[in-house]
């Protein structure tokens, strides 16, 4: 099994980009991930839909496998689907090395954030943007990510909503005021990220952006694209 890299080792002081394979040519995953390798990407985010959980059906292990051999960079997997539980060691055999799952999810939150610890993976939980944010207090002292989705998960390229930022706002306090054991979980955004609104993000305290089609389909060339992210570092929330 490939050397795991879980996010718990990246600095949650550093604004980190993880570009969304989902709006990538996947007739050319492969050298798709060596653009936004080449570009500073910090991870890969590879988005699973199960067409259950949310009306779209996305990729699997096999194809996450075929990836691993292509980049060191740490896979952060995100599962938008209604039984994560059973899938968690497929997705670590295959070479996740971080793995979120929805609140909303018909699995056991404990076995699941457990059973993604057990497999040497970092974990993250998520939520929609109809869920209130106070539905994740008991999760949080226990994972190594929040990803607040700023759309409705299923599909790429849709329109960022800027009123999911509360909730980011209220986790950057929320753990500044908490003394988590030895670590501060990552904030992620994740939907509709991009030149207009990344500053605001980072305003808000979110460390990790996860932006597809401003990335990859960006008018200016994927390492533009990610540079643009990463200046937001000198709006970074502290
Ligand atoms: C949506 C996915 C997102 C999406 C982001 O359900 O979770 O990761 O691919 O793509 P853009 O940046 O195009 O909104
Ligand atoms: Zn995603």
């Amino acid at each position: 099994m490939n050397q795991k890299h879980p996010l718990s080792l990246l600095s949650s002081g550093k604004l980190l980009v993880s570009p969304s394979v989902l709006a990538a040519d996947f007739a050319d995953l492969g050298h798709e991930i060596h653009k936004i390798q080449e570009a500073g990407a910090d991870m890969v985010h590879l988005d699973v839909m199960d067409a259950h959980f949310v009306p779209n059906l996305s990729i699997g292990p096999g194809l996450i496998a075929c990836l691993r051999k292509h980049t060191e960079l740490p896979f952060d997997v995100h599962l938008m689907m209604t039984d994560p539980l059973n899938y968690i060691e497929a997705f670590s055999k295959a070479g996740a090395d971080h793995i979120t799952f929805h609140v909303e999810c018909s699995s056991d939150i404990q076995k699941t954030i457990q059973a993604i610890h057990s497999c040497g993976c970092s974990a993250g939980i998520t939520l929609k943007p109809g869920t209130s944010v106070e539905t994740l207090l008991p999760w949080l002292p226990q994972i190594e990510l929040v990803l607040v989705m700023t759309v409705e998960p299923g599909f790429g390229g849709q329109s960022f909503m800027p009123e999911q930022l509360k909730k980011v706002e209220f986790l950057h306090h929320y753990f500044k005021q908490q003394t988590f054991a030895f670590h501060r979980p990552h904030i992620q955004v994740d939907g509709g990220l991009g030149e207009e609104n990344v500053r605001q993000a980072a305003r808000a305290g979110a460390n990790c952006i996860v932006a597809g089609t401003s990335v990859f389909r960006s008018p200016h060339g994927t390492a533009t694209a990610v540079e643009i992210l990463h200046a937001a570092q000198e709006e970074l929330a502290r």
